[in-house]
């Protein structure tokens, strides 16, 4: 009893791409169990070494360390056509894969119908649209907790072919309903059925490797001893509980999210790292109190190449927003703060931060229930920059003052210690403080 492990979460505190594969792929030698508990291919974490760039979507990314298994557990979202391209693109051998790679039977599936919907229901809202990643998220996510959805484990049921046609039916007479029809849907640059076909050939593939009942899992290595590291994907401000509602992603991002999409308790988690970026990013539509409109915010886009890692869209681009900040870091109960892209600041001789909003005339120091662009401003406090490349630097000492400075007033307003600073994209770009 007295040996039993922790979990330790690790998720982004912003809108998503605060840079969270690589800084697990930084953590994974320390953890011997890497698990995701929620998103799906919407999700896109990059990691860079031996000159080299890999982008996952739904695998966590603790795949390229030899010896730690990579658990993708029950809150998740799969889908099978982009699962299976995401193991080819790794590289890695298919005994590799085998041994390392451990699917939740209870993880629900993306059909190709639920990527018919996301279509179909983005399409129907036209200016409101959420800017979805058309992955097919939501509609499965819906079909979760309408308690109609395909799981992994029944793929091995005979059954399974039976229910997805069922279940397929149904959404296309959805889709209908919404003026789509499954003729004129392009997915993945080519037909339904095309896709179709291949989702099945995945499927297929699927099979060949290790479907477990991951909870029982999960709680078996705490019992012996083995911490795990929780991978949350997307960002604290796209909660389906406390993002800017609609405009969010369908899961629990937030700290929470790892007890539900693993199956452990509350008491079983240990630290919360919470990953920032040193300016704040957004893809898709939605509140963005400090987004930028001008050079400055197309010059931090260019510098941080803020283009999507799944979409390719243009990233929209502002300052940090401490608000924001603190509301994420109080609602996942952050333990360790993990600032990333401090470089892409490096050329800004003045840098400002959001320290409230002014909203109906008045200052508040909270996120209101509904954000109307035009009835918020940021209030910000400007502070020098440091004018220094700081790549090459791997001692906290030696990073310029003002960016000491950045990181103290950061770790006094949201009273969380900043315990590790990203320089750039590459795993051996960090710095531990
Ligand atoms: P969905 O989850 O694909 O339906 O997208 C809902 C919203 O979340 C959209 O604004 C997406 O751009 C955003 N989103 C979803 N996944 C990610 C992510 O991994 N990083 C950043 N934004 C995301």
């Amino acid at each position: 009893m007295t040996n039993t492990a922790k979990v330790d979460v690790l998720l982004g505190l912003q809108w998503g791409d605060e840079g969270k594969g690589k800084i697990v792929d930084v953590l994974a030698p320390k953890y011997p169990v890497i698990a995701r508990f929620q998103g799906g291919p919407n999700a896109g974490h990059t990691l860079e070494f031996e000159n080299k760039k890999y982008v996952l979507h739904t695998i966590p990314s603790g795949i390229f360390h030899q010896n730690a298994v990579n658990i993708i557990g029950n809150g998740v979202v799969i889908d099978p056509v982009t699962l299976q391209l995401e193991i080819s693109k790794t590289g890695l051998s298919f005994e590799h894969i085998y041994k390392s790679l451990l699917i939740s039977r209870k993880a629900h599936l993306i059909l190709p119908s639920h990527r018919l919907l996301d279509f179909a229901m983005e399409q129907i809202k036209g200016e409101a649209k959420i800017g979805s990643t058309l992955k097919g998220i939501g509609p499965a996510y819906t079909d979760k907790y309408a308690r109609a959805g395909l799981r992994i484990g029944d793929i091995e049921f005979p059954t399974f072919i039976e229910n997805y046609e069922k279940l397929k039916k149904n959404h296309i007479q959805q889709a209908e309903y919404l003026n789509c029809k499954l003729n004129d849907f392009v997915v993945d640059n080519g037909s339904f059925s095309d896709y179709e076909k291949r989702w099945f050939d995945s499927i297929e593939y699927l099979k060949k490797l290790q479907f477990i009942d991951s909870e029982v899992y999960v709680n078996a290595l705490l019992e012996k001893g083995m911490p795990i590291l929780a991978e949350g994907a997307q960002g604290s401000l796209l909660d389906v509980d406390f993002g800017s509602y609609p405009f969010v992603t369908s899961s629990n991002t937030v700290a929470a999210g790892a007890c539900s999409g693993l199956g452990i308790a509350p008491s079983k988690v240990g630290k919360v790292y919470g990953i920032f970026k040193a300016y704040c990013t957004r893809v898709g539509s939605g509140p963005f109190p400090t987004e930028l409109f001008d050079e400055v915010g197309q010059k931090m886009r260019d510098i941080g190449r803020e283009y999507g890692s799944t979409t390719g869209r243009p990233r929209r681009c502002g300052w940090l927003d401490l608000v924001a900040l603190k509301y994420a870091v109080v609602l996942n109960g952050v333990t360790d703060l993990i600032m990333t892209k401090s470089d892409v600041l490096s050329s800004f001789e003045t840098l400002k931060i959001c320290t409230s909003y002014i909203f109906n005339g008045k200052e508040i120091d909270f996120i209101p229930y509904r954000i109307e662009e035009k009835m918020l401003q940021p209030v910000y406090k400007v502070v020098p920059g440091w004018l220094n490349d700081i790549t090459n630097c791997r001692d906290y000492n030696d990073l310029p003052a003002n960016l000491k400075e950045y990181v103290r007033f950061i770790e006094e307003f949201v009273n969380v210690p900043v315990k590790i600073i990203s320089t750039g994209p590459d795993r051996t770009e960090i710095i531990y403080k």
